[in-house]
């Protein structure tokens, strides 16, 4: 697609021009002093391209858009098991909520809501310490990017450590149902940290081409996976505002309320947002309105 560099250009140029740019994530000290304007979109082609504008160089941490590697790193040490712990239905809840978890005997929704994120990086403290679950997820998100300069940023992660009751509200209530292997501090500290990944959009979108299929990538998951991982950024992967966003931008999604979304266009490319200001769901409001450009001028929604 060679029109890419002016339709990104023409797209930052509106983001900076849009009357609202949400509030930056106030719960969490570290993320609550960012600038909300900052805008940034990369798009790797399955050509092998990188187009890019705004704020390219500057990194973010990814928080819950790393919950799609770590879905991915758990579902191959343990399989379809995970499924048994975890369900794939959207929960129409916010991302932190803690209300089905009673009403469901702790078995959360779904991969991306916080609870089943948790779950998720209990499954990697099978067999290791926290640092070594770690390690294994910063490698295989360097091996996706094939950018081995990937770094946790321990102030944010140290951030949230402090202000996460909700959180751990969320994972001993599931260690009361069984539904946690490994104690619970040490559960959110490694998922604390692995939501601390610090990237940039263009490292992001790079650690996203596995899920776009695109060739001549490191192929890190099986297929099926790979289609299945889809089917829930697109079902789950804006929380409450997943039907929103499918309607308004029809690609699988992955926000964080750093500002980042990593959203998939099968075969054709991966497309990583950020812009720190959220909107109602939690999710970045430009970010999401980006793409819903992107998508419009390009065509690229799989509906
Ligand atoms: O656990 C949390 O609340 C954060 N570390 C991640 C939540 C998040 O990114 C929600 N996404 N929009």
């Amino acid at each position: 697609m060679t029109m890419l560099g002016p339709i990104l250009a023409q797209i930052a140029e509106e983001m900076a021009a849009l009357p609202e740019s949400g509030v930056s994530a106030d719960y969490i000290l570290e993320l609550a002093r960012i600038d909300p304007d900052q805008f940034a979109i990369a798009v790797v082609t399955a050509d092998g391209q990188t187009f890019t504008a705004g704020l390219s160089d500057t990194a973010f941490t990814i928080q819950s858009v790393s919950k799609v590697f770590a879905l991915a790193l758990s579902l191959g040490h343990v399989g379809d098991a995970l499924w048994q712990r975890v369900g794939v239905e959207p929960s129409g809840q916010r991302f932190d909520s803690i209300l089905q978890l009673e009403q469901e005997r702790g078995r959360p929704r779904n991969p991306f809501i916080n609870a089943g994120a948790i779950v998720v990086t209990d499954t990697l403290l099978d067999g290791c310490v926290p640092r070594e679950a770690l390690g294994g997820m910063l490698r295989f998100v360097r091996e996706a990017a094939e950018d081995d300069s990937i770094l946790i940023d321990p102030a944010v992660a140290k951030s949230e450590i402090a202000t996460g009751a909700r959180n751990f509200a969320l994972a001993h209530y599931m260690k009361s149902h069984g539904n946690l292997v490994h104690a619970p501090e040490l559960v959110l500290g490694t998922y604390f940290h692995q939501c601390a990944i610090e990237m940039n959009v263009v490292q992001l979108a790079r650690a996203g081409r596995f899920l776009a299929s695109l060739p001549d990538v490191p192929q890190l998951v099986s297929p099926e996976r790979v289609r299945r991982i889809n089917a829930l950024m697109v079902t789950c992967g804006h929380y409450d505002g997943s039907g929103d966003f499918a309607f308004r931008v029809g690609l699988p999604g992955k926000s964080g309320v750093g500002g980042g979304i990593l959203a998939i266009a099968p075969g054709r490319a991966s497309i990583a947002v950020w812009s720190p200001g959220l909107n109602v769901y939690g999710n970045s409001l430009r970010g999401t309105v980006a793409l819903e450009r992107l998508a419009a001028l390009t065509g690229w929604s799989v509906f």
